[in-house]
């Protein structure tokens, strides 16, 4: 049988992403699946009991990276790559990331069905911590693979109740014995939901994925000082809220004036939190990305010299550190050309775009050839419990990751 006349079967695609999302599933129909977490366990152990049954060889990295292998007719060729997360934020859709591990599955469960024997083994990667919503920063240990972080900066990532990643991977079994990046592939294919309104604005089925914009993230801890909110007049405060307040203002025109560069604070805490203590402390965490490095200097500058006056004003400190920088990247053209192939051979309208989130396949790149696949979701909404993908759309996102993987095989000859 041609490869390339093998398709993907939707309702089975759909069937394990509904069933899936019991794992940390939500009252509001998301999913809450904290990397590492026990729901994250049960997600693991589901995935490679299911691997396994297809006869794939399943191992895990150090850094809980799994990867599952099913054999080629060439033994000695690196293995084709197709992965994602199946990691979600806290209060996280059914699609983001899962789409990518799930329907990597179900591309291999149909080479599986029809005995298909591609000429290099087939992989499929789960990477751990994609989000960086529990341990900052995002994609973590697709980072340590690609040599970005070593092993120990991700072991000793602190969620924000002091658990180091770490010692949550050797709870929950998921600490494997291999080095990180020792897992060697030849080339990697991410499908994923765009998280953005483009595809479905402009009607096309299959985002084509050219590169992923630059990211920064830094974390701000402004001090005032506790004081008693009747007895204290208001010249007489030292607000971290109120200088918090300003400073997020001054991050969202950063964004605004540096379009189409968003600039976003997601997570805040205030202490001592009391309705009757004037705010003592407030740690919160700034989020700017542009596809421009130049403007992304610009965007940094610009929210650096936004702080001080306000903290002047406000007669409080602060202190601000960057914490992580992700360069924009560019995906590579052969594989980017089997997506193109894939999708037309299928008949799906596509559209060539950038990326506005970040992917593992961003670290990916550096070492190895790599690309995305993007599908629509409902209303551009991702990173929010009502993310939705429909069957037919996840199902043209299978079909194409499968005939960009055959068509990159077929090319090895
Ligand atoms: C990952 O989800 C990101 O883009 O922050
Ligand atoms: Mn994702
Ligand atoms: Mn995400």
């Amino acid at each position: 049988m041609s490869g390339q006349n093998l398709t993907i079967d939707p309702e089975r695609l759909w069937n394990m992403l509904m069933d899936t999302a019991k794992f940390g599933g939500t009252p509001k129909g998301g999913i809450k699946r904290l990397t590492v977490s026990d729901e994250d366990k049960q997600v693991r152990d589901w995935f490679k009991a299911q691997c396994e049954a297809l006869g794939c060889k399943v191992e895990v990295d150090s850094v809980g990276n799994m990867f599952a292998t099913r054999p080629g007719k060439n033994a000695k060729a690196l293995p084709i790559a197709m992965g994602s997360h199946l990691d979600t934020q806290p209060t996280g859709g059914k699609f983001d990331g899962v789409l990518g591990v799930l329907g990597a599955l179900e591309a291999l469960r149909t080479l599986h069905q029809a005995g298909y024997e591609t000429n290099a083994p087939i992989m499929i990667a789960n990477w751990t911590n994609e989000e960086g919503s529990r341990f900052a920063p995002a994609m973590l240990c697709s980072g340590v693979y690609a040599g970005v972080f070593t092993p120990d900066f991700a072991w000793s990532r602190e969620d924000r109740e002091g658990k180091k990643l770490g010692e949550e991977l050797e709870r929950i079994g998921y600490k494997g014995q291999a080095a990180p990046g020792s897992h060697k592939f030849q080339a990697m294919f991410e499908l994923h939901i765009e998280q953005g309104p483009i595809l479905e604005a402009e009607v096309k089925q299959v985002g084509i994925v050219t590169g992923v914009q630059g990211m920064r993230w830094y974390e701000v801890t402004v001090t005032g000082q506790e004081a008693h909110t009747g007895a204290t007049p208001m010249l007489l405060r030292k607000n971290a809220l109120l200088a918090a307040s300003r400073m997020i203002d001054a991050i969202d025109k950063v964004g605004m004036d540096n379009l189409p560069g968003v600039a976003s604070v997601g997570l805040i805490e205030n202490r001592p939190n009391s309705r009757n203590v004037v705010p003592g402390e407030v740690f919160f965490t700034v989020d700017l990305r542009h596809p421009d490095e130049a403007v992304l200097d610009k965007m940094e500058n610009a929210f650096r010299a936004a702080l001080p006056p306000i903290a002047e004003r406000t007669k409080v400190t602060f202190e601000e550190k960057c914490i992580w920088k992700s360069p924009a990247v560019k995906f590579a053209p052969e594989l980017i050309d089997c997506v193109r192939f894939g999708a037309d051979k299928a008949g799906y309208s596509t559209r060539d775009m950038a990326s506005g989130a970040g992917h593992d396949a961003a670290y990916i790149a550096r070492v190895a050839p790599t690309t995305m696949i993007f599908v629509p979701c409902e209303g551009g909404l991702s990173h929010n419990e009502a993310e939705s993908t429909s069957l037919a759309e996840c199902a043209s996102g299978a079909q194409v990751l499968l005939n960009a993987v055959l068509e990159y095989d077929r090319r090895l000859g």
